[in-house]
């Protein structure tokens, strides 16, 4: 029918014009490629705020460098520990897909990397493109070890949007003129809350509102007329950002690297671990003046925190000459932005419902409709009791601050939990029994129970491959309710629902969205209320579910997903070869290094009156004695000076 509609001599154009396309595009643009980076992690000073530091830096630089790739390219980055910390970084967001030794989450997918040593990411980027971002995922070192991570559509495949004329990441952050590690360690120490930040940064950059930062403010040269895309990554550790510049609208169009029906908006909420591309269309003339971009904090809970505004300058290139000679820009008017109230709890239920995915043919929301296993996960604070015995803790009554997901607050391992698995050696190290509901369910968002108290433990929660999982993350009002953003290692997921209140399982469901729900990878559990994800357990290996507030993370609001492997081959995580690396627990560090050197040679040995030149070790028959304890690691050089091939087994 249709192509009878067509006259032949116009079938034939199109026929032509399809094969000229298919024929213009040479095959081998499409091929991936394998990427190369080297991260060299070192010390480097750093003045920000008249206050000059040594920071942990990747090669130097602050923010780290920025990662570009395509999807379906492979990333293979080298991270060499120059510092004495011990690092591992995680590429947040990446799915990881069979490849979980390269997510990063130290003590979960690997060991941390030690002073001195190094080790390689190396992983595929399967049906994303967006942006992202890595940080190091040890102690609070992202506080300074972060950047943007960008991946580029299929060379060739347009954005759903006119092509901007620029691409502008802007990562925002925050500065200590402390030392990060020395505020957590010392509020994990004290059992209070921690020291806050100085500073909001965008790309490492407070800005004029801050003591002796004029100079240090992030610039935005536009030209007029044109439209930007801006990639907002936030990588703040423990406060979520409005987002807004002065008398300008901006468009959403993406959010966690994936698309979304765009929506027009003032003001941008952005969590840590959340990031958001959206277009700044530019005024059509040169508009004589220059804005401000702001961001500053949405905060619900009770804890103190950073109220400091970030600022940025939108600063319009003049096309007239005489404009520039007459009025030098810092004449020009200034135009700050307006942010919502920092507890402005009504404009984030707005802005999260407004988000929705693109569901289109070409790209589809393919929400699971079927449920195969159901969770309900409770998210808040608690309080362990006072470990220090001869003072009291600086937590809620003299007790220590805590955070739980049902009420288990997650104890860190020695070991990484992805290898003991993987090596059938995980007694000992987690259990595999989180609990799929709250063991004492209690009315979660009315007044507090009296006992604050939570349970300390390694549980993971075990799915079988290709589980279709509901989740429902419930706040509590446990020494106040507050908003979470929980973030999933591993998986995309569907925000079907949230609400307010408690999950009401009978009515609630009724209103899941199931047709156009966002998707992503960090979402805010309101506060005082719930949110309703799904996702399927389509990757095998242990996946890190937490907090992205560090601070929260730090208290053990974190828990693990151990998806089994499947049947088929290509169900499976990928075989790894530096197992034995993280076999060594972390205690086992007092153990020394054991050098051996093995020649091989040809020596001549008599039994049984028979003299023959055979192979040995050093001369020896039977060849040395190797001794070590356990612990220790093995280093046995083996040169070979005879004409065999040789290998040697342990
Ligand atoms: Cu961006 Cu486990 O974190």
């Amino acid at each position: 029918m249709g192509v009878s509609l067509l006259s032949s001599p116009e079938f034939l154009r199109l026929f032509l014009l399809s094969l000229i396309t298919l024929c213009l595009i040479p095959q081998h643009v499409f091929a991936s490629i394998t990427r190369h980076y080297k991260f060299d992690i070192k010390q480097q000073n750093v003045t920000r705020l008249c206050h000059t530091k040594s920071i942990v830096t990747v090669n130097g630089q602050f923010p780290g460098p920025q990662i570009v790739a395509r999807e379906g390219d492979r990333v293979l980055i080298k991270v060499v520990n120059h510092v004495q910390n011990n690092i591992s970084i995680h590429w947040h967001g990446i799915r990881q897909l069979r490849s979980g030794w390269a997510d990063g989450p130290a003590y979960v997918t690997q060991c941390p990397i030690q002073s001195g040593n190094s080790y390689v990411y190396n992983f595929t980027i399967t049906g994303q493109r967006g942006t992202l971002f890595w940080h190091a995922h040890i102690s609070w070192l992202r506080s300074t070890v972060y950047g943007p991570l960008i991946i580029l559509p299929k060379r060739g495949v347009p954005y759903p949007f006119a092509k901007p004329y620029k691409e502008v990441p802007i990562i925002f952050g925050e500065w200590w003129n402390a030392d990060p590690e020395a505020v957590i360690s010392q509020a994990l120490q004290t059992g209070g809350g921690p020291n806050v930040s100085d500073a909001y940064t965008f790309n490492g950059l407070p800005g004029p509102l801050y003591n002796c930062s004029a100079k240090d403010a992030f610039k935005l040269k536009v030209r007029s007329g044109k439209t930007y895309l801006l990639r907002l990554i936030n990588a703040a550790l423990n406060d979520e950002l409005f987002f807004s510049i002065a008398n300008h609208t901006l468009k959403v169009v993406e959010a966690d690297a994936i698309y979304v029906k765009p929506f027009d908006t003032d003001t941008v909420l952005i969590a840590p671990g959340q990031t958001t591309n959206v277009l700044l269309k530019t005024k059509p003339h040169f508009p004589s003046a220059t804005f401000f971009m702001t961001a500053r904090p949405y905060v619900t809970g009770l804890g103190t925190f950073d109220n400091s505004t970030v600022a940025g300058i939108l600063e319009y290139e003049s096309t007239s000459k005489a404009l520039h000679t007459t009025l030098p820009m810092k004449k020009l008017p200034l135009f700050k932005p307006i942010l919502p109230a920092l507890n402005d709890t009504s404009f984030a239920t707005k802005f999260s419902n407004k988000l929705r995915s693109l569901a289109n043919a070409q790209f589809p929301a393919n929400v699971p409709q079927k449920v195969d296993r159901h969770f309900f996960f409770t998210i808040g604070l608690g309080t362990n009791p006072c470990s220090s015995n001869n003072q009291t803790c600086q937590g809620p009554n003299g007790t220590m601050f805590a955070a739980s997901v049902n009420n288990v607050s997650f104890a860190m391992p020695t070991t990484a939990l992805l290898q003991a698995h993987f090596s059938g050696q995980s007694n000992g190290v987690y259990s595999p029994d989180f609990p799929s509901s709250p063991i004492i369910p209690f009315n979660y968002t009315g007044t507090p129970p009296n006992d604050t108290m939570v349970g300390n433990g390694t549980k993971l929660m075990v799915l079988p491959y290709n589980t279709s999982v509901e989740l429902v993350m419930q706040d509590t009002s446990i020494l106040g309710a507050e908003s979470h953003p929980l973030h999933l290692h591993g998986f995309n997921f569907f925000v079907v629902g949230q609400g307010f209140g408690n999950f009401d399982r009978n009515k609630d469901p009724a209103n899941f969205n199931l047709v156009d729900p966002v998707e992503r990878n960090t979402v805010g559990v309101p506060s005082g209320g719930w949110v309703a994800i799904r996702f399927v357990a389509d990757n095998p290996g242990v996946w890190f579910m937490h907090c992205h507030l560090e601070i929260h993370t730090s208290w053990g609001l974190k828990m693990a997903w151990l998806v089994l492997d499947g049947k088929l081959p290509n169900q499976r995580l990928f075989l790894f070869s530096f197992i034995t690396l993280c076999l060594i627990p972390q205690h086992a560090l007092a153990g020394i290094t054991r050098h051996y050197k093995f020649e091989i040679k040809l020596q001549n040995v008599t039994r049984l009156c028979h003299t023959k030149s055979i192979i040995t070790v050093n001369g020896q028959f039977p060849g040395p004695r190797i001794i070590a304890r356990e612990g220790d690691q093995l280093l046995i050089k083996v040169v070979n000076h005879v004409q065999n091939n040789i290998s040697i087994h342990w």
